[in-house]
């Protein structure tokens, strides 16, 4: 399974790539405007620090603008993932785009038909929203389950981004259900190494290597 930090702020891409642990970015202009940076000058310094894919989303609603737009990013570096809105615009400029050999991540996904429309178009990534859909009092990742098993039943290769990841056990549930990728904001990724038994341990045998008056 692989982790990509939903977050534009390069400090903590900078913190997770040094531990081995990123596979990914996602952006989204919410977290844009969260850095204050400039969209283009972020996405190129995450490129620089992530191998992986990089998603930067087109704000354009037409499909012509979505591809000017795209053209543009993709400029930035080989790694950059257009991450388009699911709609049919959205959808026709994933087609597009993924033929043309670009990455192209099909965010904003609520319902399993939506997923089957962007793996139909030739996305690398679905994003759906768990959070979001547990924010309506829906069961965000019963979604990620319907839509396993739909491409699972077709062979598609388009992976599924489980996106709108709030917590530690969110991460749990899409990785049973068999999720390829989990984004989550970089707290959520940290916290996942976190146990009370752990850290209890750790303590214990401390204080016992202590008694041994050794050192090594
Ligand atoms: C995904 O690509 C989005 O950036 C993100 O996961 C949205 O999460 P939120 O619902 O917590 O804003």
């Amino acid at each position: 399974m692989k982790f990509f930090a939903d977050t534009a702020e390069v400090k903590d891409i900078r913190e997770l790539a040094d531990l081995g642990l990123l596979d990914g970015v996602t952006t989204n202009p919410s977290l844009v405007a969260k850095s204050g940076r400039q969209f283009k000058d972020v996405i190129a310094e995450i490129c620089g620090i992530v191998e992986g894919p990089v998603s930067a989303e087109v704000v354009s609603l037409d499909y012509e603008g979505m591809m000017r737009e795209a053209a543009d990013l993709r400029k930035i570096a080989k790694n950059v993932a257009i991450k388009v809105p699911l709609t049919l615009d959205g959808l026709r400029a994933c087609k597009a785009l993924s033929s043309d050999g670009c990455m192209v991540n099909v965010t904003l996904c609520f319902s399993a038909n939506q997923a089957l429309l962007a793996a139909k178009a030739g996305a690398s990534f679905i994003s759906p929203f768990i959070g979001r859909l547990d924010d309506i009092h829906l069961e965000g990742t019963d979604l990620i389950a319907e839509i396993r098993q739909i491409y699972d039943n077709y062979a598609f290769d388009t992976e599924i981004l489980a996106a709108s990841v709030r917590t530690a056990l969110h991460v749990k549930q899409v990785a049973l259900i068999g999720a390829d990728v989990a984004t989550c904001p970089p707290a959520v990724i940290k916290s996942l190494v976190k146990h009370p038994l752990t850290d209890r341990g750790i303590e214990l045998f401390l204080a016992d290597w202590k008694k041994t008056g050794q050192t090594l």
